[in-house]
């Protein structure tokens, strides 16, 4: 049976819908979308399951009203959309590479949706091989709003089927098998984890507890959740934490370039400042 079919006791109705849109609206920014009904249905059901509720009026009035309840992190988990992977849109890679080579001292990147972490760690395999010893002193800053998801990133544990797409000297080089009752699963080695720092981050919170400058920010498939205003605001603020020719990296859907005049185009959803180096104004 469906986790849906079996919680059809429960019933969400649209008032409830929309009291959820609302709530997720105003802590994560997220604008959910109305086709998004049996995906809350089906996940807010078990957080009800879990706390003895059988109305979602009664879970949602736990949370509303109460803004430091500890059931907000659940809330959050659980709408949030965390699909990524290894190397997801692979043509920024070879871009942060020749960026880094070309940079002198530390270099430090942001990633700001690091979901389960498959992003910071292909991050941290291409800063590795890009600057050999010197990628010991370069930091990636992995942050999200969800703190599921960042365990499991900071874990750095994944199928053994997730790490096929890289080539076999990656997968000897920046993991270890499992053995055992391990052995379908591989954890990334020491030397990256030392580069990445994980910490739960809202970009909707009006202090952002990272410290730039940073060569880079990836802000990679998070923005089609948001709406324009809230999509514009982050980029403004994205703009003092960037080096003066820094860059920042969009997913394949998202385009800054309407929102505000603080980037520019600079390659395939590639930004640099347009105030930095190479601009005209
Ligand atoms: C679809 S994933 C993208 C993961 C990765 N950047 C990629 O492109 O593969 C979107 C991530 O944004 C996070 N997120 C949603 N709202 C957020 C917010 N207000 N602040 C920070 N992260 C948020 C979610 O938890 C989720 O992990």
């Amino acid at each position: 049976m469906t986790e849906v079919a079996e919680s059809r006791d429960l019933k969400l109705t649209h008032e409830d819908f929309e009291r959820v849109r609302r709530l997720i609206h105003e802590r994560a920014g997220i604008a959910l979308a109305l086709h998004k009904k049996e995906m809350v249905y089906s996940r807010l059901a078990r957080r009800l399951r879990t706390l003895g509720l059988n109305q979602f009026r009664a879970y949602l009035d736990l949370l509303d009203g109460h803004p430091d309840s500890t059931e907000w992190e659940h809330f959050v988990n659980a709408l949030t959309t965390n699909l990524t992977s290894f190397f997801r849109e692979a043509h920024h890679f070879p871009i942060l590479a020749d960026h880094v080579r070309a940079q002198s001292g530390n270099i430090k990147v942001w990633c700001c949706a690091a979901s389960t972490g498959e992003e910071p760690w292909s991050l941290a395999m291409t800063l590795t091989e890009a600057l050999g010893s010197k990628a010991q002193s370069a930091r990636i800053v992995a942050t999200d709003i969800d703190t599921k998801a960042l365990a499991t990133a900071a874990a750095g544990i994944y199928p053994i089927a997730q790490i096929e797409k890289l080539s076999m000297e990656q997968r000897k080089r920046f993991f270890m098998r499992g053995v055992g009752s391990r052995s379908g699963v591989a954890r990334v080695n020491p030397a990256l984890s030392a580069m990445v720092e994980y910490q739960q981050l809202n970009l909707l919170e009006a202090r952002w507890n990272v410290e730039g400058p940073f060569d880079a920010i990836f802000c990679r498939n998070i923005m089609i959740y948001f709406d324009k205003p809230t999509q514009k605001r982050i980029l403004e603020r994205f703009a003092p934490l960037l080096k003066p020719n820094g860059l920042l990296f969009a997913g394949h859907s998202e385009n800054f370039t309407y929102l505000t005049d603080a980037f520019r185009l600079q390659g395939h959803t590639v930004y640099g400042l347009s105030s930095g180096p190479g601009s005209r104004s």
